[in-house]
């Protein structure tokens, strides 16, 4: 299965004239697969380079952009390069926004090896780096030239809490557009690499083409995406800043119990629902009660929210599961008074 992707990828770059590759990865990657790429040669395609950045979230950043465009502009690179992205999100964030930038663009490839990546972070062009703990604030939207089938063998080296955080996406799936596979999720008694099953995968991904399709550019429909994500990526900064990192897809999940909660009280979210998702969240995912300090750290981060209009702050909200409502707003103060009881109350499993 890996060999024929790499075939197809070696083809569909030729039938562009583009006989190049600069490897992105990251160094856990870059240790347990050294030679993932090493048909690519045989098969016409000349590896200039392999760019090994520190693995974490903190390599996201600008001047990360910067190192890697100055190595793509010292190897002689024009603009027929590929940068291949051989990585989970942070790797295909980096290096989409480096590929977009560099001499105003050149193609890259996605080849994803987390969760996270293969059902999401891959696809759909969003490229982007932090700033000041706030996430993606410096990004732009650049379709990649292609996104490898995802490899699941790559799965079995994955750390559990990674596997939890791509889990986390997959139930952001079955919420927003995909009722069946929330139905499937509830019947996994626990997780592990060989208990994901590949047609997961695959309708996630699907999910999420079929949605960027419509609206590429991210003006409305696309927003269905951001469920969980308003109060998810303010506690991944939280907890950044704190010196208590969590995986994207963990911050997520807790972000989706509160927003789900969100959705009961100022949507149209029945308790019944509310209840169903609750239980399949606790089942893998610890939510504790957040310290005063941490919840006046999350409000700030929510208020800072690039998703924000006007002073609002904006969420995804649920209907049903499987029904997403995008851009609902409320005001800052509504937002303050109903998370400052939720954060300090928490869930119990
Ligand atoms: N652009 C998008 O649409 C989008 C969507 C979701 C998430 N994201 C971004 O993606 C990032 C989170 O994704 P992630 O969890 O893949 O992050 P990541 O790339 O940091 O990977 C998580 C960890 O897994 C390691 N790893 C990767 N593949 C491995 C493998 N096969 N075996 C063992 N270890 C492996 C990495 O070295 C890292 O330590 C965040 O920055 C988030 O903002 C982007």
């Amino acid at each position: 299965m890996k060999e024929s992707s790499i075939q197809q990828l070696a083809a569909s770059l030729k039938r562009e004239h583009c006989h190049q590759v600069v490897i992105l990865t990251d160094s856990n990657v870059d240790s347990l697969y050294p030679d993932y790429f090493s048909s690519l040669e045989s098969l016409g395609i000349e590896v200039l380079d392999k760019i090994v950045v520190a693995a974490g979230e903190e390599s996201k950043n600008l001047n990360q952009v910067e190192e890697i465009c100055a190595r793509l502009l010292e190897l002689g690179c024009d603009k027929s390069v590929c940068l291949l992205n051989f990585g989970g999100g942070m790797v295909s964030d980096l290096g989409g926004l480096s590929a977009a930038v560099f001499k105003r663009g050149v193609r890259y490839v996605n080849c994803p090896t987390t969760l996270i990546s293969m059902v999401d972070a891959a696809i759909g062009g969003k490229t982007g780096v932090n700033l000041l703990h706030t996430k993606n604030v410096i990004g732009l939207i650049c379709q990649p030239f292609m996104v490898m089938e995802p490899d699941a063998d790559l799965l079995n080296t994955l750390p559990y809490q990674d596997l939890l955080s791509g889990f986390g996406e997959m139930i952001k799936y079955a919420l927003i557009g995909v009722p069946t596979l929330f139905d499937e999720l509830c019947s996994l008694e626990s997780l592990g690499a060989s208990s994901i099953k590949k047609s997961w995968i695959e309708v996630c991904a699907e999910f999420k083409r079929s949605v960027v399709s419509v609206d590429p550019n991210d003006t409305a429909y696309r927003h269905i995406l951001n469920f969980g994500h308003t109060v998810g990526h303010a506690i991944e900064g939280a907890r950044a800043i704190i010196g208590q990192p969590v995986p994207h897809g963990v911050a997520v999940a807790e972000g989706m119990l509160y927003e789900a909660l969100l959705s009961r009280v100022f949507g149209s979210l029945s308790e019944v629902s509310l209840r169903r998702i609750q239980r399949l969240v606790l089942q893998h995912f610890e939510v504790k009660p957040m310290s005063d300090d941490m919840v006046d750290l999350v409000l700030e981060l929510m208020e800072r929210d690039k998703k924000n209009r006007d002073g609002d702050i904006n969420f995804t909200m649920l209907k049903d599961i499987g029904v997403a409502q995008p851009d609902c707003c409320l005001d800052v103060q509504t937002c303050r008074r109903f998370f400052e009881l939720a954060f300090r109350e928490g869930f119990k499993s």
